[in-house]
């Protein structure tokens, strides 16, 4: 629907031209009455005349628009509103547009060209809004713009006395939105760039011309609408471009201690981290700012802590007390409802056909994803409370940076221990960074080394070292367009299905505590978007296979709603893909430095180093020499190729091929490259208590203790060559 001012009636100051007449016609042409405010002057601020105005108003009336002509200088605010009133008798919006310059380097600034600007453009400003106000409080509406300037937000050359008023025109705006608000009165103001009057002398023509103020007035008109709700906003504006201003504040620094006085070289000292922005605040009101100086007031008065005070941090945070310690040993027991839930957590759907195997525990090749390994380290993290030397307060945590290694592919169930020490402890000024090294083994043998990097805001300025040799470093992609792109939608309840693989922040489910954290709503964990990347890069790069995946290293820098569209850059450089994981619809960079490392070679599963000797390694050893014995006879009876995955503590450890179906018959180590006929997976005590003649083959079958895929019917077969020829 167009937007229209049927009813309205506006006021537009010095509108006889450059941006105000073309505020006055597009205000006319949309149906509401306008006063078309000129006192026909010179640039300068001298002379006068009616002209002006009167052109403009004549313009409006040709097109069938309503208009008066008002020729009083803004510095008699009241014969402007008047003049309002008695034509239309209402007044509900106004554009303080009118404006002169007096250009001059500072010192050579009079009194006068000082108080001329500020007459015209801040006190006329103040004057014509200030008489109108009470007429807008009393019929709840009204809408209200201060014309500020790129020479007042960032400062000019020659421009003092108009940059301090421009400047001024927005400290107006920002009380009146504050005061106005409960009326439905909002002011909002605007930084245009078009070519006038006011800026033939400093423009060359041609940008001039091209510079229309046509490209201001649809900003203005839309500001000015009774469906608008924005309120005591900046805008700067130009050329047929609109951006929005705010304030952003570094954390700060505290460098006051308790007790002791305040000093400059205290300041100075701290200067750096006083001036970081990083994760720099955007600070809205005056309630937010006083609220941290409240804050500071508590923290260094308090014994609860002082995190950015540097004598205080220095005595909590000890280094040397913490780097080095062990954190209480996790065990982690898990079935394979973990791994299918952690699978659906990450975005696996029964939509793909090729992410079955990660979600049915009957797929013959179900399979456990790679980045399930940070879950039984997660709880690390948590453990940090207890440790000595760090002081941490858990609401200003943030989860940095990821690593993880797997040395063998997960199981898809089982007991995994997990040991964690702290690697390093760092000192980044506006905070303090903990890594942490958690290394994950399955009985004795090591199966994953995950490294946390965590961020604890505002606990910095300890006087700890800034980088470590320990930390796995984060590396940029190629300067290049990527090889691969992925998009890929999160469901709206992506974060509470991920979170029931053990990560309980209310971070992540909570409106009102996300609310807390500055977020409009809850987010998506980071390492779900982690676990996201790491799929997209498997199956781009690696067919899902995930034998094939060796690491990970990311950096988390911006949140993820749930619902929006998770894009994965990758580019192939040898058997490292960089990645870069975007936010689709905003673009902004979630996954930043990252990384994944792939094993070399074919996608056949590589199979765990083999180091142990298994008691069933003797019997194969036995079997493939009376196979070789026996020669071609075998293969012209069976005619087979079975597969044999020896399993302990309930994963792969061995992988044997019998083939019974080529030249004069094989037994080897490792996979089969094509598809066996039938493939055996059991645990190496029960091979053995199988072929001792403990166990009957069918009853351990039956019992879940021998597992057959394939054509069950040949390892009948199978009983056959091992009773008969292998005499065991
Ligand atoms: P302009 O000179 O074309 O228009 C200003 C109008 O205000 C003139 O028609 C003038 O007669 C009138 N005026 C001057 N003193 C007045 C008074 N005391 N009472 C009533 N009317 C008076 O200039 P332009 O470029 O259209 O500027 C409009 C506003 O935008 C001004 O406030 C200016 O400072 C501001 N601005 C303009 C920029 C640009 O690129 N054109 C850049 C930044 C700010």
């Amino acid at each position: 629907m167009s937007l229209t001012f049927d009813g309205r009636v506006v006021l537009v100051t010095g509108a006889g031209g450059g941006l105000g007449r073309e505020y006055a016609l597009a205000f006319g042409e949309r149906g509401a009455a306008v006063i078309v405010n000129d006192l026909g002057g010179d640039i300068k601020g001298g002379g006068k005349s009616s002209a002006a105005a009167d052109r403009v108003v004549e313009e409006i009336k040709a097109k069938g628009g309503k208009a008066v002509a008002n020729y009083d200088s803004v510095e008699d605010g009241e014969k402007l509103i008047q003049t309002a009133l008695d034509a239309f008798g209402r007044i509900d919006i106004v554009i303080n547009n009118a404006g002169i310059l007096r250009d001059r380097s500072f010192g050579r600034t009079s009194d006068l060209d000082w108080d001329l600007i500020h007459r015209v453009h801040l006190r006329g400003s103040f004057l014509v809004t200030r008489a109108a106000w009470n007429h807008m409080k009393n019929q709840k509406f009204g809408r209200i713009i201060m014309t500020s300037s790129a020479a007042g937000i960032y400062g000019n050359f020659g421009q003092a006395n108009y940059s301090a008023a421009k400047l001024g025109a927005l400290g107006l705006s920002n009380t009146l939105a504050i005061e106005g608000q409960k009326y439905n009165i909002h002011c909002n103001t605007i930084a245009p760039t078009a070519g006038s009057r006011l800026t033939q002398t400093v423009m060359p023509p041609d940008l001039l011309e091209s510079l229309k103020a046509e490209y201001v007035a649809p900003l203005v008109l839309w500001l000015c609408h009774e469906d608008c709700q924005e309120n005591g906003s900046l805008f700067e504006v130009g050329a047929g471009w609109i951006g929005k201003l705010r304030w952003e504040r570094s954390l700060g620094r505290i460098v006051r201690q308790k007790n002791l006085s305040m000093t400059p070289e205290a300041v100075r000292d701290t200067w750096n981290e006083i001036c970081d922005f990083t994760d720099a605040g955007k600070p809205s009101s005056i309630q937010e700012s006083l609220q941290t100086l409240v804050d500071v007031l508590s923290r260094v008065d308090t014994e609860d802590g002082i995190k950015a005070n540097p004598t205080s941090a220095a005595v909590r945070i000890n280094p040397s007390d913490a780097v080095g310690r062990s954190l209480s040993e996790m065990s982690f027991t898990y079935t394979h409802m973990n791994t299918i839930l952690y699978a659906l957590g990450v975005g696996m759907s029964t939509k793909e056909p090729d992410h079955l195997k990660f979600l049915f525990e009957g797929h013959e090749n179900f399979s456990c994803l790679p980045t399930f390994g940070v879950i039984p380290a997660q709880g690390s993290m948590m453990g940090l409370g207890s440790v000595p030397g760090l002081d941490i307060d858990f609401t200003r945590l943030l989860h940095g940076e990821q690593y993880l290694e797997l040395f063998k592919p997960l199981p898809t169930s089982g007991t995994l221990t997990s040991k964690t020490t702290v690697a390093d402890v760092l000192d980044k000024g506006s905070g303090m960074i903990i890594l942490l090294d958690v290394h994950t083994y399955s009985g004795q043998e090591l199966v994953c080394y995950n490294q946390f990097s965590v961020f604890i805001v505002g606990a910095g300025g300890f006087g700890g070292k800034r980088t470590s040799e320990r930390a796995v470093a984060t590396a940029p992609p190629p300067n290049r367009p990527p090889d691969a792109v992925t998009v890929d939608q999160t469901s709206k309840d992506q974060a509470a299905l991920y979170r029931l693989s053990g990560d309980w922040n209310p971070l992540h489910i909570d409106p009102s505590f996300a609310a807390m954290g500055g977020f409009k709503s809850p987010i998506l964990h980071g390492l779900c978007s982690f676990g996201f990347a790491t799929r997209h890069v498997l199956k781009q790069y690696a067919d899902n296979d995930v034998s094939r995946f060796k690491s990970i290293k990311v950096r988390f820098v911006k949140p993820v709603y749930p619902g929006q569209s998770l894009q994965t850059e990758m580019w192939k450089e040898g058997n490292r893909i960089h990645i870069q994981c975007k936010v689709k619809e905003t673009g902004g960079v979630v996954l930043s430095g990252a990384y994944i490392d792939l094993h070399a070679g074919s996608s056949v599963s590589r199979g765990p180093p083999e180091k142990e000797e298994l008691q069933s390694d003797l019997v194969f050893a036995e079997i493939e020499r009376r196979i070789k014995d026996v020669g071609g006879e075998l293969v012209k009876k069976v005619n087979a190729v079975f597969g044999w995955e020896i399993t302990k503590d309930g994963e792969t450890v061995r992988r044997w091929t019998m083939d019974l179906k080529s030249g004069r018959g094989d037994l080897h180590r490792g996979a089969y490259k094509g598809k066996t006929d039938v493939t055996f997976t059991v645990p190496d005590e029960i091979f053995m208590e199988v072929v001792k003649g403990k166990l009957n083959p069918q009853k351990a079958f039956f019992a879940g203790k021998l597992k057959v895929r394939g054509n069950i019917m040949l390892s009948q077969k199978l009983e056959t060559i091992l009773k008969d020829y292998a005499k065991l």
